[in-house]
C-alpha cells in the first residue's frame, strides 16, 4: 500500500473525524470535537493517506493562548491507523506538524509547543519526548474517564 502526507481536502473532514473518534476512543468521546475542530479556522490537520486517498491518520494543530497572553502551538491529536503503526508514520506526522509550527511562529509569534497525553500512554510519550517535548510544570489535568493527562511542551526554536 502506498501512504503518503498530504494537506486535508474539505472531503477528507468525514472520514477524518471518524477516524479520529475511532483512534481516540479510549481517551474519551471525540465524536461532537472532531467535527468541529476539522471545520475551524485557525485548526489545520495534515492527513495520512492510502493508494486509495482514503485518511488513515491525522494530524491536528491549533493555535492556544498561554501565559501573559503569549500564544503557542497546540497539537490537539495525533493517531496512526492501528494496523499501520510502528512504521514511523506517527513521528513524520508530528515532524511536519512541528515544522508547520515553524513556518508560523514568526507570524503568530509563537514560542512554544503544547500537547496533552496520558500518562499510561508508553508509545506516544516516548515518541514525544525523542522530539524533544518534556512534561511542563502545571497543574495535572484529567481525560473524562479520570486517567492524568501529561501536558508537554517543547520550545519552539
Ligand atoms: C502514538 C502513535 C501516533 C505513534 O504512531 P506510530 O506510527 O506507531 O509511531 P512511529 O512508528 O513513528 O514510532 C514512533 C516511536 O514510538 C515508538 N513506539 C511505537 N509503538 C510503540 C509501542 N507499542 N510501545 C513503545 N513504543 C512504541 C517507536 O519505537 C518509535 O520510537 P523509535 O523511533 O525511537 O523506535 C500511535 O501509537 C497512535 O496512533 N496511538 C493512538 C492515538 C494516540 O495515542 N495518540 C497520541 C495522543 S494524541
Amino acid at each position: 500500500m502506498v501512504l503518503g502526507l498530504r494537506a486535508m481536502l474539505p472531503r477528507d473532514r468525514a472520514p477524518l473525524a471518524r477516524l479520529g473518534v475511532e483512534l481516540f476512543a479510549e481517551f474519551g468521546d471525540y465524536s461532537q470535537a472532531l467535527p468541529i475542530w476539522l471545520r475551524s479556522p485557525g485548526h489545520w490537520c495534515r492527513v495520512l493517506a492510502d493508494g486509495s486517498e482514503a485518511p488513515v491518520g491525522l494530524a491536528l494543530v491549533t493555535v492556544t493562548e498561554g501565559p501573559k497572553r503569549s500564544r503557542q502551538g497546540y497539537i490537539l491529536a495525533l493517531g496512526v491507523q492501528d494496523s499501520l503503526r510502528g512504521k514511523g508514520w506517527g513521528r513524520k506526522l508530528l515532524k511536519d506538524s512541528i515544522a508547520e509550527l515553524h513556518r508560523r511562529k514568526r507570524q503568530l509569534d509563537l514560542h512554544w509547543i503544547h500537547l496533552n497525553v496520558a500518562a499510561s500512554n508508553r508509545p506516544a510519550i516516548h515518541l514525544f519526548e525523542s522530539a524533544g517535548f518534556r512534561p511542563s510544570p502545571g497543574e495535572i489535568a484529567r481525560y473524562g474517564d479520570g486517567e492524568i493527562a501529561i501536558n508537554m511542551r517543547r520550545a519552539l526554536d
